[in-house]
């Protein structure tokens, strides 16, 4: 209500001046919805009204001096910006000019992406709830890096706490030692399932140390951070003290009545202490501005989720960032003080500046990251604590986070003591790196948890990548249809077939690009593999509709020829479009497939995902194509 007051003086105002910076009426009110997205509008639109009242020309002043200097900056790509966007940039860069600790969002005005995954914890070795998590990150870093925008992808370990610590006792190595070699681990998981990261971080490495302690610093000398003294209950496993509403009595094996955390079921002792506190409970406000772009978090489901628990004074409280040193010792120490040890979720979090050089200038380049891809159980360190810290130090928080669910095993709880857990090598060894990826890409939802059985994922592979894509393309270039091996070229043949399979074939074809790519926009991967198989089995009922191996033996009729011709052709184009839109998913299989295809590096962007034969471009020369393949090898018992 009073955003939308404040944004009718502003209209008034700047309608009332002479000296308007807008010029036509629609032009302002596109402006005014730009800057009115912008989650911190109602904080500043009284100052802008205020200027433009009391000094129009120092506004319009500070508003061409920002354009003048953007225009140098960025060169003819502001041409890429909307008008409108520009406008509303440039009022954001005045209001910053204002000093008034202004923490903007730019309208995607970079098409540089930042994505990232969380670190992984390295008390234990990966198993597939982490592959998905990063595969996840993975597949969306290609889509967008197929667009052909500029894609930084980070991962990592988180390697500090006393559960690390715990985890190498045991093993008998030193802390670091233990570290580097469940790091590697991860490092090798990523490697191995086509995780193409642009830096891996290690939050034992110096760099990420200092970039802590710089960031502290940061919120420090802002004011943010007091010395003060904490009591609750603190969940020595879980690392984290528990609200009392979380706290539960339950009786132990000997028959002693103890406290424990009700969410993960470990004992709870209090505790009093003194260490350091940021003072969250000043940004409620801010991450309700946040909050209210929809999109900041994804799906809806987790988005309510945080916008209830942003209600609640209890969670945020002011937060300890700190613990005595003598309790955590495998740690960052606070800076100047070295009986304290930085809390080590502050210290994971600032992973995703670590990765891009920050403090240095450099980092700005990707800032804020557009997607960061978490699970469910992290939710509230990455919806409250991280834009907190973000804001509080000045910084953007990020414009999506993108929080998926849980993968049970055989409908349970993946844990160690179970004894269901699942490492991804060794589902690899059966399945594959790529049907493991297609597997868990295909099956995740976001919004709720999946199931993990192995006779599920050897008939989803079997039918989809073996049969309904594999099958496919090994007809259509085995040598009894296909002697000469060709793929001829679309154009040219796409009316031959009169029949409604091949019309049914070309109408998925030709949408399959915009359906896709909503899809992946939208983070349904699910439903672009969804829209694909449907695409490939119109394609295998043309095939059997024509039954191409009939008209071989009329191979001297020229109509029979030009069928086949027309056949092979239709197959083939919806295989290379299949290997395109799967390949973020599978990109070992659709790499192999385009090579097949003789499809060249150049061809292989997203634009390339529509038909050939639509494109206004002269007839293209047939292709020559390799006459076997094993595109998935068919999983038996
Ligand atoms: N170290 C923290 C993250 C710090 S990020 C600044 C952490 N590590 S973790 O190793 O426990 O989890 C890493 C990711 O794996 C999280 O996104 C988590 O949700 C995900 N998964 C862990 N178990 C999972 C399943 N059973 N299923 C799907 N993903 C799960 O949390």
């Amino acid at each position: 209500m009073a955003a939308r007051i404040l944004l009718k003086n502003l209209q008034l105002i700047i309608n009332m001046n002479t000296k308007n910076i807008m010029t036509g009426r629609p032009k302002l009110d596109k402006v005014l919805q730009d800057l009115q997205k912008n989650p911190y509008f109602d904080k500043y639109s009284r100052r802008i009204a205020e200027l433009q009242s009391k000094n129009p020309d120092e506004l319009v002043r500070r508003v061409e001096h920002q354009e003048a200097k953007i225009k140098k900056e960025k060169g003819p790509s502001v041409i890429s910006f909307t008008n409108n966007t520009i406008k509303a940039k440039l009022i954001l860069k005045c209001m910053r000019s204002l000093d008034l600790h202004l923490r903007y969002y730019a309208t995607n005005a970079y098409e540089n992406k930042y994505i990232s995954t969380p670190i992984f914890y390295v008390n234990s070795g990966p198993h597939i709830g982490h592959l998905y998590s990063a595969i996840l990150a993975d597949a969306i870093a290609r889509y967008n890096s197929m667009r052909e925008d500029k894609v930084f992808l980070s991962t990592g370990t988180d390697e500090h706490g006393n559960k690390v610590e715990a985890a190498a006792m045991n093993s008998k190595l030193s802390n670091y030692e233990y570290c580097s070699k469940v790091s590697n681990e991860f490092r090798k998981m990523c490697d191995l399932f086509d995780v193409k990261y642009s830096h891996f971080v290690r939050t034992t490495e110096v760099t990420h140390q200092e970039t802590v302690q710089h960031f502290w610093n940061v919120l420090d000398k802002r004011g943010y951070i007091y010395r003060g003294k904490y009591s609750g209950w603190y969940c020595i496993s879980d690392e984290a003290f528990v609200s009392e509403n979380d706290v539960t009595e339950t009786v132990n094996s000997f028959g002693k009545k103890i406290k424990i955390c009700e969410e993960s079921g470990n004992p709870v002792e209090w505790t009093e202490e003194v260490n350091y506190k940021f003072q969250l409970s000043k940004f409620q406000n801010d991450l309700k501005y946040w909050l209210k772009n929809e999109k900041a978090v994804r799906p809806s489901k987790f988005h309510k989720i945080l916008s209830k628990w942003i209600e609640d004074e209890y969670i945020l409280k002011d937060l300890s960032i700190s613990r005595p040193r003598s309790r955590v010792p495998w740690s960052i120490p606070v800076p100047k003080d070295n009986s304290q040890s930085i809390y080590v979720w502050l210290d994971a979090l600032v992973n995703y500046l670590t990765v891009l050089g920050y403090p240095k200038n450099e980092f700005k380049e990707y800032w804020p990251p557009v997607i960061q891809i978490i699970g469910k159980d992290i939710l509230k360190f990455h919806g409250i604590y991280w834009p907190a810290f973000l804001i509080a130090a000045g910084l953007e928080p990020p414009k999506t986070l993108l929080c998926h669910s849980h993968w049970t095993i055989e409908g349970k709880k993946m844990s160690k003591s179970k004894g269901n857990v699942v490492s991804p090598f060794e589902a690899a060894n059966i399945f594959s790196e790529d049907g493991l990826r297609y597997f868990l890409l295909r099956e995740g939802v976001p919004q709720s948890d999946g199931n993990y059985c192995p006779k599920t994922v050897q008939n989803i592979l079997n039918s989809e990548l073996a049969d309904n894509l594999g099958n496919l393309v090994n007809r259509c270039v085995g040598r009894s249809l296909n002697p000469l091996g060709e793929f001829p070229q679309p154009k040219g043949l796409e009316n031959v077939l009169q029949s409604e399979a091949a019309d049914k074939l070309k109408k998925n074809l030709e949408s399959l690009n915009v359906i896709a790519s909503e899809c992946y926009e939208e983070f349904r991967l699910h439903h672009a593999v969804d829209a694909t198989m449907n695409t490939l089995q119109s394609a295998n009922q043309m095939v059997n509709y024509h039954e191409p191996w009939k008209l071989r033996k009329a191979i001297n009729n020229p109509e029979a020829c030009d069928q086949i011709k027309a056949v092979i052709s239709l197959a083939l184009e919806t295989a290379r479009i299949a290997a395109l839109v799967l390949y973020p998913i599978v990109p070992k299989v659709s790499t192999n497939l385009l090579n097949l295809l003789n499809v060249p590096r150049e061809n292989r962007s997203w634009q390339d995902t529509v038909p050939t034969y639509l494109s206004s471009s002269e007839k293209m020369e047939t292709k020559n194509v390799q006459n076997e393949c094993l595109l998935f090898k068919k999983i038996r018992d």
